[in-house]
């Protein structure tokens, strides 16, 4: 150790250092220690805007860390880390910094922090982020931000459906919250979204042949690698194809080894058919009220670790367990079919099933 620090002569090096000393001494109670506290926020500070600062503040439970907290959650909205943050926060109960990045005249700072909010999937969300959705005033990007987050969570989306339903949700995020609340994994918010805000028309407006009759026409393998890749059908959210694409489900690189054509029309139309092993979806239900949902990824004696259907990974721990239930649905939503026309369909099959192993 001696010699590793003499070694470090510049401020990375020391602060690596630094960090693998507090590394060994996490939990420990630095109220009884004044000059390791001292030392402690010393580093901190040094590791401002980084995931070791979250896991400083973690690991020694430190208190009022909230802005250096919030930059972190902000700047990765989408990562472990910044959702890591953002739960810090909503836990600490004090949402001062929250609300201003929400109503802040910054839309890229309102907009990330929508979107972190959504990723804690925590339902103290609700409150911060539906007055978000119904104020015309504010930028459409932040509320149309604002309803994707609200659907990660099962009271966000019964809210805004309630909206829907008593007619005050604003036009300009309706087409937003149809396409989100038709998607959620809720049958019954799902079959009412249906009713009260259907898709919209156009992309398939004609009942899809049968499968015996699709495989009689051939599709086109450059326009479904783009109906692949499309934000609104949502294929590359949880799939990858070679180096593009979220690792939800499995990699489909080469599916059309493993699978005909057949089967993967079955897979696409009924996901829930047959749910590969080791992707099985589960909803565990914590202390705190909350229903983290997705993947079991990992488990050791005190720890779970799941990757949501945003493929964010958090660690739970087991005592903040209540319950947990794997469930017969795949993470995989029904209906995609209706985000596309039957030719889009003909044409993502076609691609999938060209993607076949490298010969030997
Ligand atoms: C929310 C995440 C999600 C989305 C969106 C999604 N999938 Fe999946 N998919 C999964 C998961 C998880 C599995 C594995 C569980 C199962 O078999 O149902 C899967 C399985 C599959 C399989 C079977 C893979 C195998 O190895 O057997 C195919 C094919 C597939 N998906 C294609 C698609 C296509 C095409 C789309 C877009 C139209 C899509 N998926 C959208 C999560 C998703």
């Amino acid at each position: 150790m001696k010699s590793a620090a003499v070694l470090a002569t510049n401020d990375a090096g020391r602060t690596a250092i630094a960090l693998e000393v507090l590394s060994r001494m996490k939990g420990m109670d630095l109220e009884a220690k004044p000059s390791l506290k001292s030392a402690v926020m010393k580093v901190l500070e040094s590791t401002r805007g980084t995931t070791n600062f979250v896991k400083i503040v973690q690991d020694f439970k430190l208190k009022d860390q909230n802005p250096g907290l919030f930059e972190v959650a902000v700047k990765n909205p989408a990562e472990e880390t910044g959702v890591e943050a953002m739960r810090m926060i909503l836990a600490s109960r004090d949402l001062k910094l929250v609300t201003e990045g929400l109503t802040g005249t910054n839309v890229t700072t309102a907009v990330q922090t929508a979107e972190v909010l959504g990723n804690t999937a925590d339902k103290e969300i609700v409150p911060l982020l539906l007055p978000v959705v119904m104020d015309v005033q504010r930028d459409v990007a932040v509320r149309k931000q604002a309803v994707r987050s609200l659907v990660r969570v099962q009271e966000g989306a019964a809210e805004l459906l309630k909206m829907a339903k008593e007619d005050k949700l604003p036009n300009d995020v309706k087409l937003t919250a149809s396409m989100e609340l038709n998607g959620v994994r809720w049958a019954n918010l799902k079959a009412e979204a249906a009713k009260v805000l259907p898709l919209p028309q156009g992309r398939n407006t004609e009942p899809l042949p049968p499968v015996i009759e699709l495989l009689k026409v051939k599709g086109d393998v450059a326009r479904g690698s783009q109906v692949f890749a499309r934000q609104e059908v949502g294929c590359i959210n949880c799939h990858r194809i070679n180096d593009k694409g979220n690792e939800v489900g499995p990699a489909l690189s080469e599916i059309g080894t493993k699978l005909g054509r057949d089967a993967i029309y079955e897979a696409i139309l009924d996901p829930s058919a047959g749910i590969s092993f080791g992707f099985e979806a589960w909803q565990i239900e914590l202390k705190s009220g909350d229903e983290p949902f997705g993947l079991i990824v990992s488990e050791t004696a005190d720890e779970l670790t799941m990757k949501d259907t945003k493929a964010i990974v958090t660690r739970i721990k087991k005592s903040d367990i209540v319950k947990r239930q794997q469930m017969k649905t795949s993470i995989m939503p029904t209906g995609l079919q209706q985000t596309m026309s039957t030719q889009d369909l003909i044409d993502l099959v076609e691609y999938l099933g060209s993607l076949k192993k490298a010969a030997q």
